[in-house]
């Protein structure tokens, strides 16, 4: 039987479905590989003094993960270094952000090898193999280089840059060459696709025919889109858990007689958390009346703390929270509760039903799946309100949502006094529309539609894999 086999910087706890703070793409392939089976290759999370250790095994049922040890000079320049402050700023459009650093790249592609080593000394021929994310984009280049012929997928989680932003990266056309070592590359959204495409238009006068296929560099790569979501049902279920119920309740009685709004991030600059906070401060500013009526709930899950504009941003929200809270606070009412902790998915789907408003509002994100998260734990018979970032990846999906530009401070302030007056019958209604788009593309259909496409290739797969990249 054919193995698949997830490569992702990350693995997730396989003992548990739970951990809320590792991201979506670790909670998607966590689930994604339930389903299917098979193993899943990553770091470890650990920095060892040593080189980069070869991969330890563990099985779970029917996955099993492999885990790599880096050394502490790789998690230092590829991790914290080219993944976290040279790609995912330029992803995230934050040019003023990126680091270019020579010995960055280097270890990138230094771990990047060390992955193909790890993945060759154990796969078999017809093993099917998906890499995740811009940690891993050399991966497949390097698999083919060492004659790995196997089919191989890349899924990006985060958006794909504007053509003019990605062309300051240095080596940016070696970047995109090495996406030919895969057979199937998958955006998030149409737009993203578009901004790819858009490179190869401009800079090499070249197009995807109408299927997406590309002939280039000796090479074929069929690129599409593929918007992850999530398994709305097991989101019903977790709300059902005793956590859930927990959560729920301390949250109501927390809050009664006012509203609650929310907000659950990763402390991530993309995430516009400054924004959302100016934007609750308008509010109160505006609508006078409407103080004590309703609070912020703020989770914000701790990130890339050794990443020095991580820590900056975390400095920043605290005292930006205290300025709120100082500002409007009364004897027996805080404006805004920032907890700097991560919550168990369980306790999350309790929370997110106490919610009466949920504040998803990114500068820029890949997709965001606290935004379907929120949608699919609702009560049908009372649904919260979706205010959403037109940057988000899922607003291409999500339409019912409240739609907001997070940089206008005074749009945002009137949508949430908006949201918590929107009748019951325009909340039901809108909420059936984006939880009947959350049921259509679930995370199951997400993972087979990328699967289907990827296995479908076998009849046009390259030849010749390893000559080009040798
Ligand atoms: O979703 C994008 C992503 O970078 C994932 O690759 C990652 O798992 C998640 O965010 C959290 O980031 P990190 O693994 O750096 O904590």
């Amino acid at each position: 039987m054919p193995r698949l086999i997830v490569v992702s910087n990350r693995v997730a706890d396989i003992h548990s479905s739970n951990a809320a703070s590792s991201g979506g793409l670790a909670l998607a392939m966590g689930g994604a590989l339930k389903e299917e089976g098979g193993v899943w290759l990553g770091w470890s999370g650990k920095a060892i003094d040593k080189g980069d250790s070869p991969p330890h095994f563990e099985t779970v049922g029917k996955v099993t993960v492999a885990r790599i040890d880096l050394s502490r000079r790789h998690v230092e320049e590829y991790y914290n270094g080219y993944a976290n402050r040279t790609l995912w700023p330029l992803f995230h459009h934050r040019t003023d952000l990126t680091a270019y650093e020579q010995s960055f790249r280097d270890a990138y592609l230094d771990v990047n090898r060390t992955f193909a080593h790890a993945i060759r000394s154990f796969v078999q021929p017809d093993d099917v193999i998906w890499v995740q994310d811009y940690h891993l984009i050399p991966l497949g280049r390097e698999l083919r280089a060492l004659g790995v012929d196997n089919r191989i997928g890349f899924f990006l989680h985060i958006p794909w840059p504007a053509m003019e932003l990605f062309i300051s990266l240095p080596q940016h056309a070696d970047l995109v060459w090495s996406l030919f070592g895969y057979d199937l590359v998958g955006f998030q959204t149409e737009k993203d696709l578009k901004a790819f495409c858009d490179y190869f238009e401009t800079e090499l006068d070249a197009q995807p025919d109408e299927d997406g296929l590309m002939d280039l560099f000796g090479r074929r790569l069929l690129a599409r889109s593929y918007p992850i979501s999530i398994n709305p049902a097991e989101m019903v279920e977790l709300g059902r858990s005793e956590k859930a119920q927990e959560s729920f309740r301390r949250v109501c009685e927390g809050n009664a007689g006012r509203k609650i709004l929310l907000g659950v991030d990763r402390i991530d600059y993309s995430k516009g958390l400054p924004h959302k906070f100016a934007a609750f401060s308008r509010f109160l500013e505006r609508f006078p009346e409407r103080r004590g009526t309703a609070s912020l709930l703020q989770i914000g899950q701790p990130s890339r703390s050794l990443v020095e504009e991580y820590q900056d941003l975390g400095d920043e929200l605290v005292a930006e929270a205290g300025r709120i809270n100082g500002r409007f606070g009364k004897l027996d009412w805080t404006p805004l509760a920032y907890h700097t902790q991560s919550y168990g998915r369980d306790a999350l789907a309790g929370i997110y039903r106490a919610a009466d408003v949920c504040l998803v509002t990114p500068l820029r994100d890949g997709m965001n799946l606290v935004a379907k998260e929120f949608v699919a734990a609702q009560d049908p018979e009372d649904p919260g309100v979706l205010i959403l970032s037109r940057f988000a990846g899922a607003a291409e999906q999500l339409t019912e949502a409240i739609l907001v530009n997070p940089y206008d401070k005074e749009q945002c302030a009137e949508t949430i006094a908006q949201a918590i007056d929107m009748p019951l019958p325009e909340r039901i209604e809108r909420w059936r529309a984006l939880n009947a788009t959350i049921s259509r593309s679930s995370l199951s259909a997400w993972k087979d539609d990328f699967m289907r496409d990827l296995r479908a290739l076998k009849d046009q797969r390259n030849e010749a894999a390893s000559g080009v990249f040798s």
